[in-house]
């Protein structure tokens, strides 16, 4: 499936979970390449939300989309491997949820994902200038839930991620991204946008995606 960025990653927390296959299918059909999948375990974020369980279900759907894992977890290593066999293309973990980040990054590499490493707010940005990797996550939110508004220093940050990492590296933007800051986020950098409740908060996901996808790939 083509991966062409700018792009709009639906972020499926904010899914009806009672009808999760129909809603993914509804964004993939309109366009949606890349599904956003938040993993939250009651310690590094204070809710909970799902597991591999959820990923193998939304990769038995057969759509072709690929599978963006944001685990907002403590000790991602010790998970790495679930949610790799679970179908996940993408594993990002928090650069502040392992002090051994560099061995995390392999080992999602030895499990064939691709590797990404999310950033808070408040963390600083230095440790790109020690990995190579396949997606540097930008949170312009808090993490642990949908919802919140966008922070707008994220936008320096962005520009700031983007000029540090190789140009083969995704940026990816999470968190308050709607039709107001999707546009400026994406000239700062952000290739991949993930959107939550801009989508699925909305009565018509599939139109919503394809509206912000339109703000982000101005004609
Ligand atoms: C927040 C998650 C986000 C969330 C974004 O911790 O990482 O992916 O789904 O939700 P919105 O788009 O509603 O801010
Ligand atoms: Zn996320």
């Amino acid at each position: 499936m083509e991966l062409t960025q700018p792009l709009i990653a639906p972020s499926i927390l904010s899914a009806d979970f009672a009808r999760l296959g129909e809603q993914v299918r509804e964004v993939v059909d309109a366009g949606a390449a890349v599904i956003h999948i938040d993993v939250m375990d009651g310690h590094f974020v204070p809710p909970l939300s799902m597991g591999p369980q959820v990923v193998s279900a939304v990769r038995d759907l057969g759509l072709g989309a690929h599978l963006d894992v944001h685990l907002m977890i403590e000790h991602p290593e010790r998970q790495i491997q679930d949610f790799a066999s679970a179908g996940a293309d993408t594993i990002t973990i928090h650069a502040e949820a392992t002090p051994h980040v560099h061995r995390a990054v392999q080992q999602i590499r030895e499990h064939g994902c691709r590797a990404g490493l999310a950033f808070c707010p408040a963390t600083p940005l230095a440790v790109l200038e020690e990995l190579e990797l396949d997606l540097a996550l930008c949170m312009s939110v808090n993490p642990g839930w949908g919802g919140q508004a966008f922070i707008p220093a994220s936008i320096e940050k962005l520009t700031l991620m983007r000029a540090l990492v190789g140009e083969d590296t995704v940026v990816e933007v999470d968190g308050g991204v709607d039709a107001a800051t999707a546009a400026p986020a994406a000239e700062a950098g952000a290739g991949w946008l993930v959107a939550g409740s801009a989508v699925f908060g909305t009565a018509d996901p599939a139109a919503a995606f394809t509206a912000l996808t339109a703000a982000v790939r101005p004609s």
